[in-house]
């Protein structure tokens, strides 16, 4: 039957790997919203427009055509048609998507698109930062995965091979923009499930959420 789970929470506390392994277990589909708005921030730096330009990033969001798969083992993110996997991870988008999805019109967007996907799939486990709480507040299962800044800045770190120091600037810079915008702050949901992954391993995160599905 139908079932949506909502995965939230910062850079580095394992949303992208448990998320993505709950969902190849449990047989659903996997949406990475976080792909999104790198998508369409990439969108923006090849259009030349200032991301800080609220107006501008609208425009070229409204005139992108982004589509991005639902496979857990492997979805493909596309704009006009170009593959842009490797790009939206790099440095230059990672700079610049919280500034992209500050904007109001870009998030209304993409929200819109998210519901979409998620009203068209059975089972679906769906990570971001506003999925409990704006996309999906009526989720069958609203996780919350937290873990401490040195464990999330080593996580990174060692997943592309970039200085710890710099990764956890990096992060500390994220967390604030993203928490502090005016438009669908990260935040957690009063009614998800808190797990501080600090000391836990992907396979028991991963077990516990399973547990709580049957419950
Ligand atoms: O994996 P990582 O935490 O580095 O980032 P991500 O999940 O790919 O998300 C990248 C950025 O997109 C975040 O820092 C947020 O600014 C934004 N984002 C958002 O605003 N809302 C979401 N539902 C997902 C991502």
């Amino acid at each position: 039957g139908r079932c949506v789970v909502a995965v939230d929470g910062p850079s580095g506390s394992g949303k992208s790997t448990v998320s993505r392994r709950l969902a190849v277990g449990i047989g659903a589909r996997y949406l990475d919203t976080g792909a999104m708005y790198r998508a369409m921030t990439w969108a923006v730096l090849r259009s030349g427009v200032d991301p800080a330009d609220a107006e501008s990033v609208a425009k070229v969001a409204g005139e992108a055509d982004l589509r991005i798969g639902t496979d857990p083992q492997g979805y493909g993110v596309t704009v006009d048609g170009t593959s842009v996997d490797a790009e939206i991870r790099g440095p230059e988008v990672t700079a610049a998507v919280s500034a992209v999805a500050a904007v109001a019109a870009v998030r209304a967007l993409l929200v819109a698109r998210q519901r979409d996907m998620i009203a068209n799939a059975g089972r679906i486990v769906v990570e971001g930062r506003d999925i409990g709480s704006v996309v999906a507040p009526d989720a069958d299962l609203k996780v919350y995965l937290t873990a401490s800044e040195a464990a999330r800045a080593a996580r990174r770190s060692a997943e592309d091979a970039t200085d710890v120091a710099a990764t956890a600037a990096d992060l500390a810079r994220r967390d604030r923009l993203d928490s502090t915008r005016k438009a669908d702050p990260l935040q957690q949901s009063a009614d998800a499930v808190v797990l501080d992954t600090t000391e836990l391993g992907i396979d028991e995160v991963v077990d516990r959420l399973r547990d709580l599905l049957v419950e």
